[in-house]
């Protein structure tokens, strides 16, 4: 076959600060999915596009080139509308666990494909993998199944979607050219749009655990996004939401799902019940069901009858014990005061150095380390009371997670601020 481009004329025109064309994109996209466009290459493209970047136009023709690559997935054949939550990752972040049962609740299907953690974010399937017999594997037929009888399901990612992506990020990854918004937006949405849900709402995080460490940088990201997938026919906006501590009071796998179960109850910590309450009611108001009260569905157990529903459908027995760590360790207060801030990266950090994550995508996690936080910044604490509770099922593991939790807390005199909502702002369709 005659190439009709030259990859290095098109990383040329980037690296000179041109507008790529819509064919060239098409093609640079295809050939490196092909292997006809080498790994240096397309190396040197993405360094390129990180100091020159991506119009719209261009960041729309890169999507659809990413979309192109692989299969896309198909729910027209349900009766009930389809509607999805993305979150650009942080610690703690258990939210998809509680949200699609919730949803479902109101006559809505969420399709959920999700990954594996990597780094010191965590990953949905490591979550429910802690669940004795749980599997997310499944092919189309029976996703379809699950999404008709329960509403909600949480799959793997396969290999068909978006394979470009799945090459480019893994370049990325080796080749410091992740944090990019034309290429993180492009990448959330190529998968996203492959996946065929009709509406979507992104949780962009904001803070120190987040991709984006500050409002403006998240605003951009989320603005990018949506106006990406509404260009893709799929109802989108985006929340932006605190990253700048953990969620919740749990990080780590198995520990977040006993929260997460704890929110299906009806209680949990109130971040973690206001922004799933917050992402469920944007999710049905982008499939025009509005007027619902979404958080009765959590205090009166209709929320709990659909999680029981959900695993017990894809192998999980929802009653079994969850699995916990050998080995735990107390952190205590160093003095008396008021929490100002627990950081983010450092807690999450010290959880995957403590098991519950992973360094390289082949590497097993500890379905019961993780920390689990005895105060959430506003709270009074008092010297020598717990802090934190790091587990583990290797002790050896403990020095290198202390070390990273050395500067975590802060702590100052009574009275400030309180802590504020964790949903900073919306960004909606225009
Ligand atoms: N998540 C993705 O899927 N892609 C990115 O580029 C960043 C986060």
């Amino acid at each position: 076959m005659v190439e009709p481009f030259d990859a290095v004329d098109v990383i040329a025109a980037k690296r000179d600060g041109r507008r790529l064309a819509a064919e060239q994109i098409a093609w640079v996209v295809d050939a490196y999915t092909r292997g006809v466009v080498a790994d240096e290459q397309m190396a040197a493209l993405a360094m390129a596009i990180y100091f020159n970047g991506m119009d719209a136009g261009e960041i729309s023709q890169w999507t659809g080139a990413m979309i192109a690559s692989g299969t896309t997935m198909d729910f027209s054949a349900l009766s009930k509308p389809t509607t999805d939550k993305h979150s650009t990752g942080g610690v703690g972040d258990k939210i998809t666990l509680p949200l699609g049962p919730l949803v479902a609740v109101f006559g809505a299907a969420v399709p959920q494909l999700s990954g594996r953690g990597l780094g010191h974010t965590g990953g949905t399937l490591d979550k429910l993998e802690s669940i004795p017999g749980w599997s997310s594997r499944m092919d189309h037929a029976a996703m379809l199944g699950h999404l008709s009888e329960v509403g909600a399901v949480v799959a793997a990612a396969g290999d068909g979607l978006a394979p470009a992506d799945k090459k480019l990020y893994a370049l990325r990854d080796t080749t410091a050219t992740v944090d990019c918004i034309p290429l993180i937006a492009s990448s959330i949405m190529s998968k996203k749009i492959a996946e065929g849900t009709s509406a979507l709402v992104l949780d962009v995080k904001v803070g120190s655990g987040a991709f984006m460490k500050d409002l403006d940088s998240a605003r951009e990201l989320a603005r990018t996004m949506v106006d990406l997938g509404t260009a893709h026919g799929v109802r989108t906006s985006a929340l932006l939401t605190d990253m700048s501590t953990p969620l919740g009071r749990t990080v780590g796998n198995a520990l977040e799902v006993r929260e997460a179960l704890e929110v299906l109850a009806g209680g949990g910590p109130a971040d973690v019940v206001e922004l799933t309450v917050a992402l469920a009611r944007e999710m049905l108001r982008l499939v025009g069901i509005v007027d619902v009260d979404v958080a009765a569905a959590l205090r009166d157990g209709r929320a709990m009858d659909r999680w029981n529903a959900m695993i017990a459908a894809q192998g999980g027995d929802p009653a079994a014990p969850l699995p916990q760590a050998a080995h735990t360790h107390t952190v205590t207060a160093p003095e008396t005061g008021v929490l100002t801030g627990l950081d983010a990266l450092d807690v999450g950090v010290a959880s995957w150095r403590l098991g519950a994550g992973r360094a390289r995508k082949e590497d097993p996690v500890s379905a019961g380390a993780g920390i689990e936080l005895h105060a959430k910044p506003g709270d009074s604490v008092v010297a020598g009371a717990p802090l934190l509770t790091l587990h583990t099922d290797d002790e050896a593991r403990l020095p290198r997670a202390l070390e990273a939790l050395e500067s975590a807390a802060t702590i100052g005199p009574a009275g400030g601020t309180a802590p504020g909502s964790v949903v900073f702002e919306q960004i909606s369709a225009r």
